[in-house]
């Protein structure tokens, strides 16, 4: 592939991220996928996260670590809470933050992303949050930018999404304390979701006692028992006796052709309800990545009810984002100063 070619639409090497992700000190330098990182590294996220958790009480909601500092968002896909929950963390971190608007950037009149990150390069950007539809984007952006500079895979195709995932594992800690015992849930369209493949590499990393994913077989990779999961067919069955669910959207969008009967009768099979939620332990915890499709994925009384954390997710996502920009930051420095 020509590098200097590679534009928004074009599709990305499948990644391989084992030695691109750290620094020669074993630090986070980038930070793309939950796979093949430690859980001493996932815990420290967690940790980090935890001591910045307590700015949002503060009068004047910010503090210095990142001061000086310039990262830009680059998000060639729509977001809610990924895009402002990073540009929140960034400026709750003091830093200069730039959010390209790649609708009206020199992206749309041909300029590669290549060419882009360049020019961005040139203005002393020192980190780029990137989401992009298709995999192996944000891969391909760190394999490309100068040494000092970080990358943070903010959601690409079906691949990533690891602070989505960090999120998820950090509310999962502060919810049940630790992770060895649990029995976790994720049910709905795994095939599409970047969220599923983020979250089911960090909670084995970080010892859970069971995954199960349950799904028509149609919303299934081929490759899911591989990724050291059980498989449910049978939403009732499936939660028995689960103390976390994580409910996940489905991804129309992504669908190429018809995988589903009808939404109505994914709901009837799939859908959580407070009949389902019973099968499940007395003291759940209930969650979504977001953005929820009430009577789809959910009754609205579910995602509302008393076992649901889904916004405190979305609270959570702001230290998470804190604590990865701060640690990625902080692995550059290290490798300069060797
Ligand atoms: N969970 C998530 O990635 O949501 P957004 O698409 O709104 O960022």
């Amino acid at each position: 592939m020509n590098s200097s070619k590679q534009t928004a639409s074009t599709s990305f090497k499948a990644p391989d991220s084992s030695s691109l992700q750290l620094n020669d000190q074993g630090r986070l330098r980038h930070f793309l996928t939950t796979e093949n990182l430690s859980k001493d590294i996932l815990t420290e996220i967690m940790d980090v996260a935890e001591s910045f958790s307590s700015v949002a009480d503060q009068a004047v909601k910010k503090v210095p670590v990142l001061r000086g500092k310039t990262i830009v968002n680059l998000f060639f896909e729509d977001s809610t809470r990924t895009r402002t929950t990073f540009e929140l963390a960034a400026k709750r971190l003091s830093a200069d933050v730039i959010n390209l608007n790649i609708a009206t950037s020199a992206t749309s009149k041909g300029e590669s992303i290549l060419d882009t990150i360049r020019n961005l390069e040139a203005m002393h950007a020192d980190m780029f949050v990137v989401r992009h539809g298709d995999s192996g984007a944000a891969h391909f952006i760190a394999r490309h930018v100068a040494p000092h500079v970080s990358v943070i895979n903010a959601g690409d195709g079906r691949h990533a999404h690891p602070t989505q995932a960090m999120l998820d594992m950090f509310s999962i800690r502060r919810e049940k304390k630790e992770f060895k015992g649990l029995k976790v849930a994720i049910i709905g369209d795994i095939l599409h979701s970047r969220v599923a493949r983020s979250q089911i590499h960090a909670l084995n990393t970080l010892g859970v006692q069971e995954v199960r994913v349950i799904a028509p077989s149609t919303l299934l990779p081929s490759d899911t028992k591989s990724l050291g999961v059980q498989v449910h067919g049978d939403l009732r069955s499936g939660l028995d006796g689960v103390d976390v669910i994580i409910m996940l959207r489905l991804q129309r969008e992504r669908m190429g052709g018809a995988l589903l009967p009808s939404e109505h009768e994914y709901f009837e099979c799939f859908g959580l309800t407070a009949e389902k939620l019973a099968y499940a332990k007395p003291d759940v915890t209930v969650m979504h990545p977001g953005p929820i499709n009430r009577g789809v994925e959910m009754d609205a009384d579910v995602a509302d009810g008393k076992h649901s954390i889904i916004l405190q997710q979305v609270t959570n996502g702001i230290a998470i984002r804190m604590a990865v920009m701060t640690l990625a930051l902080g692995a550059n420095r290290a490798s300069d100063s060797s």
